[in-house]
């Protein structure tokens, strides 16, 4: 059954902006205070990740510092000790740590093993504890991957359980490539819910071909009630060549509002963040919702 209301993770800040041309701090900013203004309470702002690797996220630091933290959960990205170090500094109070259910993407994104990222979380998960901060963990690749292909949802059940040992509160499943169909996400769901509580587990689903929504449909019809989505679909990822941003947060509220779950976002609030980010990277929304909402 559906649920009856659905938690938006906004991570069009960070996932969205770490695969586009530079912006300025303060267009990100301005970004974050817009999507708190329409009504989002969960919004992802940064990563305290190597600026070699993703320059576009090196002023994760001053971005979270020029917010309020007080009205909406801000969360990063840590991938170790030192971006926990980083992070807690700049006053988060929620880790998100990345992982995959793929070795080759492993290696690719975060250098390691995931044996060995394992280990490194370990570090960061202690270091939480001490401070009270609350830790997000993702799979990526969970549908598919660009190096190995297919991946086995077997892998994806042991790593999501191997983070939750670990204490994180819950397990964002990623369709890094967006390769995933819907019967693909309703039989990987199957699995999961059979050890893994509905409540500990996220969808994060990018929408390279055009699935993201009927992904979407798919695990909130399994009682899903938490959904990564980025505003006007900003985004792919850097590490897997031709991904496509997330399902964009402006048609994720649309269709939850269709099937009357609530949601708690103002959509025309939403787009205008949408339009104002879009201004200033020079292109146009990647949400039919918003283009729509637009020409009305
Ligand atoms: P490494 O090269 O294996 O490790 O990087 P290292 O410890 O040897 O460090 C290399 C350099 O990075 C050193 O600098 C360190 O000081 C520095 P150098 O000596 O070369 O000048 N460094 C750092 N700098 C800032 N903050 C830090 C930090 N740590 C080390 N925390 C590392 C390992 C994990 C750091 C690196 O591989 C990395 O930063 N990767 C980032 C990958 C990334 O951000 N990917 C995108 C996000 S994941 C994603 O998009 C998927 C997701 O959306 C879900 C989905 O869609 O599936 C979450
Ligand atoms: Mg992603």
């Amino acid at each position: 059954a559906f649920p009856k209301h659905v938690r938006i993770v906004e991570v069009g800040a960070r996932d969205g902006l770490q695969n586009e041309a530079t912006v300025s701090t303060a267009d990100k900013v301005a970004l974050i205070n817009a999507l708190a203004g329409a009504g989002i309470k969960d919004i992802e702002a940064g990563a305290f990740v190597s600026p070699k690797w993703v320059p576009q996220m090196a002023d994760s630091n001053a971005v979270i510092n020029a917010l309020d933290l007080s009205t909406v959960n801000l969360s990063a990205l840590t991938p170790n000790l030192r971006g926990a170090e980083a992070a807690q500094q700049a006053g988060i109070k929620e880790f998100a740590i990345f992982t995959a259910a793929s070795e080759a993407f492993c290696q690719k994104n975060i250098n390691c093993s995931i044996d060995e990222s394992i280990d490194r979380f370990k570090e960061v998960m202690a270091f939480a504890k001490t401070h009270n901060i609350r830790v997000r963990g993702y799979v990526s690749c969970v549908l598919g991957c660009p190096y190995q292909g297919e991946v086995d949802i077997n892998e994806v059940l042991k790593v999501a359980q191997r983070l939750l040992q670990l204490g994180c509160y819950e397990i964002s499943l990623g369709d890094t490539i967006g390769v995933g169909t819907a019967q693909k996400v309703d039989q990987l769901l199957e699995l999961l819910l059979q050890h893994i509580d509905k409540s500990k587990l996220a969808v994060h689903f990018h929408d390279t071909y055009g699935q993201a929504l009927t992904n979407i449909y798919s695990a909130l019809n399994r009682g899903i009630a938490t959904v990564d989505s980025a505003v006007a679909g900003l985004g792919g990822c850097p590490y897997a060549k031709g991904a496509s941003g997330n399902v964009a947060t402006e048609d994720v509220v649309y269709l939850l509002q269709g099937l009357g779950i609530e949601h708690g976002i103002d959509l025309e609030r939403l787009a205008k963040a949408g339009w104002a980010i879009c201004s200033a990277l020079n292109k146009q929304p990647v949400s039919k919702v918003s283009l729509a909402l637009k020409n009305t």
